[in-house]
């Protein structure tokens, strides 16, 4: 099951998710018509840009965390009627009325380890020739503070639950075709993020990054655990690598 987010200190924070969220949206070609679902919402940002860019058509925002949905319906509380907005678990089937025109994502796939159920549901959810655009986390992302939790909390054992999957290149592509969809391009980009050190560090840290280990922990132990994290970083940077997706439904 999807984690709660805490949507109003994830909104108050500079997030390097609004140019993601613009790069990812630019990659779409539009005539405003469409129908368009973003995969992993949270709060709404990238929604009322389609909205935006769509002024005869309908955006679908999908979401496992009913916080990060509530502040969406708040924030875009005028617009409500072009948007649908559905609590769901993208690793499980998507009940939509009809299939969708095109689909995008941010900053949410690598929060999910079973990208095949993942692509396959995107995959029935969007019409044949329906665009594709995504981006998540990569190989390689945030490697400097995963070493330090690893310092903070022991090497991880084998068989501890998987908080991220940060795929490559070469997988996500197979995976993508398997699931039936072509003109499959993947990247990786080097996109490193830097905040001020202290508060807001900590405060980015535990509601964008650490979430989920913080999930695993006792409450008494979050805010120790975050500044040990923080604590073993070499500068305020989370060193994000990020995965870039275009692709068309077959
Ligand atoms: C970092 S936030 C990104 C939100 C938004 N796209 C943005 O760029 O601000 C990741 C989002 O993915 C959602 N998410 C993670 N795993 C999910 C799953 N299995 N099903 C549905 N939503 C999921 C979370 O609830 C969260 O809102």
């Amino acid at each position: 099951m999807p984690r709660e987010w805490d949507a109003k200190a994830y909104d108050s924070l500079p997030l390097p998710h609004q140019q993601w969220g613009r790069g990812t949206l630019s990659r779409l070609s539009l005539t405003g018509t469409e129908t368009v679902l973003d995969a992993g919402c949270g709060t709404g940002r990238d929604m009322a840009a389609l909205l935006d860019l769509l002024p005869g058509g309908r955006v679908i925002g999908v979401d496992g965390s009913s916080r990060m949905l509530e502040q969406l319906r708040t924030k875009l509380a005028d617009r409500l009627d072009r948007l649908d907005v559905i609590e769901a678990d993208l690793t499980k089937p998507l009940e939509l009325d009809g299939p969708v025109d095109a689909i995008s994502s941010v900053a949410t796939f690598h929060w999910i380890t079973d990208h095949a159920s993942l692509f396959a549901n995107l995959a029935s959810s969007l019409r044949t020739g329906g665009q594709f655009v995504a981006e998540c986390g990569g190989e390689g992302n945030v490697a400097r503070i995963n070493a330090a939790v690893e310092e903070v909390l022991g090497a991880a054992p084998e068989g501890r639950e998987q908080v991220w999957y940060f795929a490559g290149v070469e997988e996500t592509t197979a995976r993508l075709r398997e699931a039936g969809f072509t003109d499959v391009e993947v990247s990786l980009l080097p996109d490193p993020a830097r905040l001020e050190a202290g508060d807001q560090l900590c405060s980015y840290l535990a509601t964008v990054v650490l979430g989920s280990h913080l999930d695993r922990l006792p409450e008494s132990d979050h805010e120790d655990f975050v500044r040990a994290v923080a604590a073993r970083l070499p500068e305020p940077v989370v060193d994000y690598v990020r995965l870039n997706i275009t692709a068309r439904k077959g």
